[in-house]
């Protein structure tokens, strides 16, 4: 039977590829997805909740009570937010915003895996620049800019290297990109960094108007089951990205739910310095088991595996505990409860103590891989 007719680029496309979380009947250890590792707030229960009572209803399709909250805690007018349905819906919206045959995207790699997906789907072309030390290598990334780049993505925490780059390295970079060219700042992780001087793009936003900030409810608000983030940019720009968003997207329980986010956000920030502070346990342990861990300032530790990711990644499955695996490259593994990072510190200690006879070819056959 011939297939319908659908675009080629699905055929290169890999799709995106969740890491499987259960083993048989058990549920491995979740450290593969980034997630936040405490569980929702009475108060946040209690929102989605009386939500629900209203499901019957479409959504709100501005989102104006949570836009009108957003504006008034940034400081910006309302009409410089806008809400989606997750900063991935939101990226999605820009993609389809600036994507025609022919135009490019400029992006570091390795960053978040949906980037090169997003930029097949919209027709773009990926460039992808080589992070240098595991960082921005912001300098290359301007060199690479010409008239056919419409957007450059710029990841702060970078997802998976966890590695920022600072206020000055960002204004220099951004005086050398076209103000033609849409810039978007992603800054899902930015809850967890620590390291002094580096601050939220945010107020860059009124000097470079081509700059939208992108934020997410999903990682230290919690609320990743709900599909809820958002960006900050220049009105007109804003305008128009709303358009490239599908209407009613976001659902009436996100929308409250976020709300009551904002309402604790002190003890969720809380929170998130919990996370952080065992980040910094985690991988101060692995550094004195000698392992090589950058200075990662998101909610997960990147380990920098080369060919013996996939048989790290299995080592780990063995141990009952799921990780993020970039085949040939690296490994990533979230910050999650103390017990679960206890026992992914414990299998990282026991695959450094094998014999060295014990190669990684090895490990793929007693793995059964
Ligand atoms: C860097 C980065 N940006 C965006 C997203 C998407 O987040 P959201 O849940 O808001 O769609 C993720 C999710 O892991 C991410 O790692």
């Amino acid at each position: 039977m011939p297939m319908p007719r659908l675009r080629t680029a699905l055929d290169s496309l890999a799709g995106y590829r969740p890491t499987d979380r259960t083993r048989g009947p058990h549920h491995l250890r979740p450290l593969s997805a980034n997630e936040s590792a405490h569980s929702s707030l009475p108060p946040v229960l209690a929102a989605v909740a009386e939500a629900g009572l209203d499901i019957h209803r479409y959504p709100d399709p501005s989102c104006a009570e949570l836009t009108r909250e957003l504006a008034r805690r940034h400081g910006v007018d309302q009409d410089r937010v806008l809400v989606g349905a997750g900063s991935l819906a939101l990226l999605q919206a820009m993609f389809h915003a600036v994507g025609e045959p022919g135009a490019e995207v400029v992006y570091a790699w390795r960053a978040f895996e949906l980037y090169p997906v997003l930029a097949d789907l919209a027709w773009m072309r990926s460039v992808r620049v080589p992070l240098s030390d595991e960082t921005h290598d912001l300098a290359a990334m301007a060199d690479r800019i010409t008239d056919a780049t419409r957007l450059v993505l710029i990841c702060n925490p970078n997802n998976p290297t966890g590695t920022v780059v600072g206020g000055d390295a960002l204004r220099a970079f951004l005086d050398r990109v076209p103000p033609t060219c849409l810039v978007a700042l992603d800054e899902a992780y930015f809850e967890y960094v620590s390291e002094p001087g580096v601050s939220s793009g945010l107020h860059l936003c009124d000097a470079y108007p081509n700059l939208v900030v992108l934020r997410t409810f999903s990682k230290a608000y919690g609320l990743a089951g709900l599909r809820v983030g958002y960006l900050v940019g220049a009105a007109g720009l804003v305008t128009q990205l709303r358009k490239a968003c599908l209407a009613y997207a976001v659902n009436t329980v996100a929308q409250h739910a976020a709300l009551a986010a904002l309402g604790i956000e002190k003890e969720l920030l809380r929170q998130a310095a919990t996370t952080v502070a065992e980040r910094d346990r985690v991988r101060k342990t692995l550094l004195a088991d000698g392992w090589d861990v950058p200075d990662c300032q998101g909610n997960f530790l990147w380990l920098r595996l080369g060919d013996d990711s996939g048989a790290f990644g299995r080592w780990c499955l063995d141990a009952g505990i799921a990780v993020r695996v970039f085949d040939g490259e690296g490994i990533r593994a979230s910050i999650g409860a103390t017990l679960d990072n206890d026992a992914f510190l414990t299998a990282a200690k026991q695959w450094r103590d094998q014999p060295a006879a014990v190669t990684a070819g090895a490990l793929t056959d007693r793995c059964g891989a």
